[in-house]
């Protein structure tokens, strides 16, 4: 069958449908971004993920063995270190050697790092929350194209969260490259709807967790697929570190903390590390973690293979944009 869409960012990546499979905190391993390969879609694995650089090379190395040859990525995020510790270059090292040919950025400004990249012939997409000013900058330090984070995404909206339906049209407006749109998409009617604000592809984090390909605990799936698009919150603003995770007596006690004024960070801190986030989906003892999620969290809706959630967003879109059509005034 005909792909439904054609726009620079199916070009970029040579991909099926224009769907981004964002970085997952110790969700995108090797298994889960061959699997999006597989789909004909592009997944970017998550470099913090690894506990190490070797096992970062490994594990690029393994996701290339399972993606039947189709195009995948490395997320790296761009972190600010305090102690002088560049952990940036290292992982960027990494990925030129094996040679990965895009990569998602995220985080902070990837300024120091994006010549490097380039220069390597490596494709960089820069994620940045839906403020203009990011996204203009993003364009401005070279980046291939950029992902806009709206205010219902999963994990880090912004400091000041901007709805999707706002920052995807208003980014499309402002820069040349194209523009990825994210944040509480999980349907083929919502892709149809970010290209018609002029996005050229969407990204989708939330929407794959239930996938079978993901290694998380049953238990986990099981309580997104029961979620609604209410049962998600955010927290973090005190500590301007926003984030967007599913509401648990967990994530209610450090909304409470959050209350202290002058906000205690030490005692929260403890709360919020990663490692508590991991043991969670392990164990599926989802109540004890703060676990990044979006509001699209309503359309995840099954645990299936992920080639079957693609197929079912391909299916959705093609009859949005049939209904679209249908809806032309003058009849033609
Ligand atoms: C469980 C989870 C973990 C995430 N981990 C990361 C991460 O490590 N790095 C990153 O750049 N973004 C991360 N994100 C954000 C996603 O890459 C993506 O931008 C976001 O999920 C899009 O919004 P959506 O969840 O509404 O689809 C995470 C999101 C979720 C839901």
């Amino acid at each position: 069958m005909t792909p439904p869409f054609k726009t620079r960012i199916t070009d970029l990546y040579g991909i099926r449908l224009p769907v981004i499979a964002s970085g997952l905190m110790w969700l995108a391993d090797p298994v889960y971004v061959a699997a999006v390969a597989r789909a004909g879609l592009i997944g970017f694995m998550t470099a913090a993920s690894f506990p190490n650089v070797q096992a970062l090379r490994e594990g690029i190395r393994r996701c290339r063995e399972l993606s039947a040859g189709k195009p995948f990525g490395v997320n790296i995020m761009i972190r600010v270190s305090r102690d002088g510790t560049d952990r940036v270059n290292p992982l960027i090292d990494a990925a030129i050697d094996e040679g990965v040919k895009f990569v998602e950025t995220a985080g902070n400004n990837p300024e120091a790092y994006i010549r490097r990249l380039k220069d390597a012939g490596i494709t960089v997409l820069h994620k940045v929350p839906g403020v203009l000013r990011y996204v203009k900058k993003a364009e401005s330090l070279g980046a291939d194209a950029v992902t806009v984070i709206g205010a219902e995404a999963g994990g880090h909206p912004g400091i000041e969260p901007v709805g999707s339906m706002v920052a995807g049209a208003a980014a499309a407006r402002a820069v040349k490259i194209p523009v990825i749109l994210a944040g509480g998409i999980g349907s083929g009617e919502q892709l149809v709807a970010a290209l018609a604000l002029g996005a050229e592809g969407v990204a989708m984090g939330t929407r794959f967790l239930v996938a079978e390909e993901i290694w998380a605990h049953r238990q986990y799936k099981e309580r997104l697929v029961a979620a609604a698009e209410t049962d998600t919150t955010l927290l973090l603003q005190s500590m301007r570190n926003t984030q967007r995770a599913l509401k648990t007596p967990h994530v209610a006690m450090i909304q409470q903390l959050e209350k202290s004024d002058p906000v205690d960070t030490a005692a929260i801190l403890p709360h919020i590390m990663g490692t508590v986030g991991r043991k969670a989906y392990e164990t599926g003892d989802v109540e004890k973690a703060m676990l990044s999620c979006g509001q699209g969290v309503v359309f995840a809706d099954k645990i299936e293979p992920l080639a079957a959630i693609v197929d079912r967003i391909e299916a959705e879109a093609r009859v949005a944009m049939a209904r679209l059509l249908s809806l032309r005034g003058d009849g033609t």
